[in-house]
């Protein structure tokens, strides 16, 4: 006992721990019930690389809570205690040079172990849909399954005998009792309400004094707010799916589902799943949502989009064409169309340009059977071949072969005009 105030006096008055080159860190698996046991384990970290390693000695204070058990290695220390009585209990530790018991501590740190009369646990609500198992804190949506379940919170196994009864009141006049610590509630209506349960552990014990059996019994009250959303439903994108560079796009966003809604979207080249807020968050209170957006560079994008109301998470995409400026789609197609005659008439051209004396001696001995076009078109080919056959034979140059491609068209041309006439 003189130790042990000796030891508070040290913690409370010494000086500081000699810089900052030692981390402690202390934790314990509490709440425990009373009689069960806790665990409370401190580790020590160096943080200061050049200080030389050394042998550490971990010295703890958990009093009034008994010890059952201590263990120390190396950088760590453990101990395992245990209380008869609720309440809450610093437990402390600080660190000394294992061969210098009056040193100062190199570092010290506490933590704070609860102590219930009852039994500890938790109670969570999971969403079951289509055998997936959904879990959202305490919210739940309408229309769909929801588990409610109470775990026990024992590392020390406690309880391992005892058997259970769990009284669950719904809060809407609906009692159920059961021998699984879970539920199954088909919550139909909207709005909000308060699960609660008591659970009950019993279990036989060999009194300590007169050796008789004894039934042991502990409970536990817990609750839990429930609140019904509607699940997220849908999401539709009104707007184009077709813009132009540093044109306002403009879209508006329907959501199907209870609000308030957090949405987050993002704009890539490619659809991508959002996780996280690797997105542009807006928390939304109605179920519209206006977009609007300006591209810089022409090319295929996709709005990725995601959804949640604390119930469900929904996902959706939305194709995005950026032409650019001045260059619709129609006006395209007409440059295509105007590309693909001009080609035709140059193949036509060439083509007959090729054949061009070969075709004016197959019309000419054509039209000479047509007794009707006769006149007329052996005028036309005395005038145009006339000359033209001085022309080839004399001349060369390419100028004059120009000139000649000039005359040969129209040589072609007109007995045509005149067959069709
Ligand atoms: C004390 O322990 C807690 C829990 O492990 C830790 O977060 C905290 O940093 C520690 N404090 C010091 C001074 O090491
Ligand atoms: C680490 O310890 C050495 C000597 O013990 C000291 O000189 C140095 O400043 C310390 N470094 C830091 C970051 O604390
Ligand atoms: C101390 O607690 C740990 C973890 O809860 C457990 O594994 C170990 O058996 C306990 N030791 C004793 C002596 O009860
Ligand atoms: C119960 O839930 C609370 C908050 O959600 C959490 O801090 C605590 O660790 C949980 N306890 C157990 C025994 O799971
Ligand atoms: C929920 O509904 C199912 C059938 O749809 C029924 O078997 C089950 O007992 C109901 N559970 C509750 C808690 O009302
Ligand atoms: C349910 O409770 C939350 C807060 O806990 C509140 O914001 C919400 O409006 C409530 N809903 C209804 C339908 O009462
Ligand atoms: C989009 O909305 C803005 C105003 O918010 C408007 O100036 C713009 O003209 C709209 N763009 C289209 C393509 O309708
Ligand atoms: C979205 O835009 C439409 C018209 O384009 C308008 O009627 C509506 O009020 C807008 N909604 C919001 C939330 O701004």
């Amino acid at each position: 006992m003189v130790r042990l105030t000796c030891v508070m006096l040290l913690l409370g008055l010494g000086a500081p721990p000699v810089a900052e080159a030692y981390d402690l860190e202390i934790t314990n698996n509490g709440p425990i019930t009373t009689g069960a046991q806790a665990t409370v384990q401190a580790t020590l970290s160096v943080k200061n690389e050049s200080v030389t390693s050394d042998v550490y000695h971990f010295n703890w204070i958990y009093a009034p809570l008994i010890l059952i058990e201590k263990s120390e290695q190396g950088f760590n220390s453990v101990i395992n205690v245990t209380g008869e009585f609720p309440g809450t209990f610093p437990v402390s530790v600080w660190v000394t040079h294992r061969n210098c018991w009056l040193c100062r501590p190199v570092a010290r740190n506490v933590t704070v172990l609860q102590i219930t009369e009852f039994i500890t646990g938790n109670l969570t609500i999971a969403q079951i849909e289509d055998s997936e198992v959904v879990t959202w804190g305490s919210s739940s949506s309408t229309g769909t399954v929801t588990r409610i379940s109470f775990s026990l919170h024992d590392p020390s196994h406690y309880f391992k005998s005892a058997s259970f009864v769990y009284n669950w009141d719904f809060g809407d006049g609906v009692y159920q009792i059961t021998k699984e610590p879970f539920v199954y509630c088909n919550c139909s209506s909207m709005g909000n309400r308060t699960v609660h349960l008591k659970v009950v552990a019993e279990w036989e014990q060999i009194g300590s004094i007169i050796h008789e059996r004894e039934i042991m019994q502990k409970t536990g009250d817990f609750t839990t707010a429930l609140e019904l959303l509607d699940a997220v439903k849908s999401i539709n994108i009104v707007g184009s799916r077709e813009t132009h560079v540093m044109e306002n796009l403009n879209l508006s966003l329907h959501i199907n589902g209870t609000p308030p809604l957090a949405l987050c979207w993002l704009i890539k080249s490619e659809c991508i799943p959002l996780e996280g807020d690797k997105c542009h968050l807006v928390e939304i209170s109605g179920s519209c949502y206006n977009l609007s957006h300006t591209f810089r560079d022409a090319g295929q994008y996709c709005l990725s989009i995601r959804v949640e109301n604390g119930v469900t998470m929904l996902q959706t995409y939305h194709g995005i064409k950026v032409w650019p400026t001045g260059i619709h789609p129609a006006f395209l197609v007409l440059v295509c169309i105007a590309l693909v005659s001009v080609m035709l008439l140059l193949v036509l051209y060439t083509t007959f340009r090729s054949n061009t004396q070969q075709k004016d001696l197959v019309e000419v001995a054509d039209f000479d059977f047509s007794p009707l076009s006769d006149e007329h078109l052996s005028n036309h080919s005395e005038s145009g071949c006339g000359p033209l056959c001085c022309r080839s034979c004399f001349l060369q140059s390419s100028k004059e072969a120009a000139r000649e491609s000039h005359e040969l068209r129209h040589s072609f041309y007109k007995p045509v005009k005149m067959y069709t006439q």
